[in-house]
């Protein structure tokens, strides 16, 4: 339980909010954040406290400080106050350790029992995910280790459904993901292993948040049923995308289907197990629904092939999905969503489709329910369906609207959460100067929420949960932009691994100090957050970026 303080007491709301994938930058030629204009965020530099957070590796429980962050793991970190091991860690631990491929061990009794359901029905395994070594969703290492381990235990027929990455990776880098995975399965002795359909992410099956049923339907005709663009192999599929536009994104490689002589070489069949490799769950759901759910309506299925289906890691702790996983994953509690609740604080959080869920579901540890339905109020403004480099201002004037609206004098709510996608979204497109207007966007809208709160009598917390477009370039190893043959930057669609900008615009809050601290990190805001709503930030949690009053 929640103790209170009385050191002083903000009367309006404390409102935390999310600038998706702005980072600070190099201020170089790839800094979109550094090139915009952005005045407010310069006017919070001389009014408000100002200090900066990592966001990425060990500080966000990623296995190496190499990791970038990433909206999960920043979101799991800013709401529960503290660092947990995140799916690729316990995933990575669980190969490198090889408990998970030990019969009889705590961590392989789902690993055998789909190893054991194959060799029973003499049928294939099937693995589905994001091939590439991004280690947001997936990492193809899993993929090497766990159809080693099958071949070893007498699997005799794999099947890979490939979907490209370019978004967490070089955004043309596929076809070296798949001439990996393709020498591993050669070696695979006296295994049937082969790739049998895929597609770029942004298309194929890696949907989140049901923004788009249409892109699972387009991996459920591929990978199940065999139906999408025929071609002889996956490197076939890259190169004729790129010989149609040789600047096409991976994460853009429209469906295909391997075929043999006799047709699709690896569609779904009864009998079957079926792993999803992902280990991040908002695009991993929807696919797991229209495998398990048995009054699925999202799309027409056709076929629904009786397999064994399993995830890297259950994707939701509170609908049990998927219902059988190899890993499990971190139980996040006493998140501070979860104790305001329990306190009778009332909470906010908004944002549009396409980051909906990091406000809800990956803020409160991967849940998807509330804790108290009548303490909480959730706002999801519906996502336009482009690339976002069409519309880099994205849902940003409707997000301030809605959260100015219902933070209403009357409306009870002391503590809101706000994420403004476009740094990420658009980001993640690689077309700086699209990049540059999302920043801008994002920065006139801020002005006129933090206008609102301070009429509230409120504070704003605003912060990121990892860079994005804050590097919109390669760049080599003296930091200098890559030039491709024809003169022009070479795009960066990934995160960064750059610490985010962090403001504590407390009008009215006289003499608040920014704490020391080793390191300042994500999981320090919701101590933060907590000090400023007049409680006492829990013991398990990280300290709170400002002193106390009795420690000032
Ligand atoms: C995605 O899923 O869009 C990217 O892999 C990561 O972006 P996010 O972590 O910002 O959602
Ligand atoms: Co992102």
């Amino acid at each position: 339980m929640l103790k209170t303080h009385n050191d002083f007491e903000v009367s309006g709301p404390v409102v935390v909010v999310v600038l998706d994938g702005v980072g600070v930058g190099k201020h170089d030629a790839g800094d979109a954040v550094f090139h915009a204009r952005t005045p407010t965020m310069d006017w919070l530099d001389d009014v408000a406290l100002k200090t900066t957070l990592l966001a990425h590796g060990t500080h966000v429980g990623m296995p190496s400080d190499a990791d970038m962050g990433n909206s999960e793991v920043g979101h799991n970190a800013l709401g529960a106050g503290k660092i947990y091991d995140q799916g690729a860690k316990r995933v990575d631990v669980a190969i490198r350790t090889e408990v998970l491929f030990e019969r009889g061990s705590d961590d392989s009794e789902t690993f055998f029992e789909m190893v054991d359901h194959v060799t029973r029905s003499n049928g294939t395994l099937h693995l589905i995910g994001l091939l590439s070594d991004g280690n947001v969703h997936s990492h193809i290492d899993h993929v090497e280790a766990i159809t080693t381990h099958a071949a070893r235990l007498g699997i005799k027929r794999i099947r890979l459904h490939a979907l490209l990455d370019g978004r967490d990776v070089d955004g043309q880098s596929a076809h070296r993901y798949i001439e990996k995975i393709e020498a591993h399965f050669e070696g695979l002795s006296g295994v049937d292993a082969k790739i049998a359909s895929g597609g770029g992410r942004m298309l194929v099956t890696m949907d989140r948040y049901e923004a788009e049923w249409d892109m699972v339907e387009r991996g459920w005709k591929a990978h199940v049923l065999g139906e999408g663009p025929a071609v002889g192999s996956a490197l076939e599929a890259v190169n004729s995308a790129r010989k149609e536009n040789p600047d096409l994104n991976d994460q853009y490689i429209p469906p295909f289907v391997v075929h043999d002589s006799n047709g699709p070489v690896g569609t779904i069949e009864d009998g079957d197990a079926v792993l999803l490799f992902n280990f991040r769950g908002d695009r991993a759901i929807e696919l797991s629904r229209a495998f398990e759910e048995s009054d699925f309506d999202k799309f027409e299925r056709h076929r629904v092939p009786d397999v064994f289906f399993v995830g890297m890691m259950q994707y939701d702790g509170d609908l049990g999905v998927p219902a059988r996983s190899l890993v499990k994953p971190s139980k996040i509690t006493s998140t501070m969503g979860e104790l305001l609740a329990s306190a009778g604080v009332k909470q906010l959080a908004v944002s549009e489709t396409q980051k909906y869920g990091h406000v809800t579901y990956f803020w409160n540890g991967n849940r998807s329910e509330k804790f108290r339905e009548d303490l909480e109020v959730y706002i999801e403004v519906p996502s336009d369906r482009v690339t976002f480099d069409q519309r880099p201002w994205m849902k940003a004037a409707e997000i301030t609207d809605a959260t100015i609206e219902a933070l209403n004098p009357n409306s009870g709510i002391r503590f809101a959460r706000v994420n403004y996608p476009n740094g990420d979204m658009v980001g993640h497109t690689g077309d700086f100067e699209a990049a540059v207007i999302a920043v801008e966007a994002t920065d006139l809208c801020l002005k006129r929420l933090l206008a609102a709160v301070r009429k509230l009598n409120g504070v704003a917390i605003v912060t990121a949960d990892h860079g994005n477009s804050d590097q919109m370039y390669q760049l080599d190893k003296n930091s200098e932009p890559i030039r491709d043959s024809q003169g022009r930057f070479v795009p960066m669609t990934a995160h960064t691994l750059n610490p985010v900008p962090l403001w504590i615009y407390a009008p009215g809050l006289d003499g608040l100090k920014v704490r020391e601290l080793a390191t300042r990190r994500l999981s320090n805001v919701a101590p933060t957050a907590l000090y400023l709503l007049g409680l006492e930030p829990p013991e398990h949690m990280d300290d709170p970026l400002i002193l106390k009053r009795s420690e000032a």
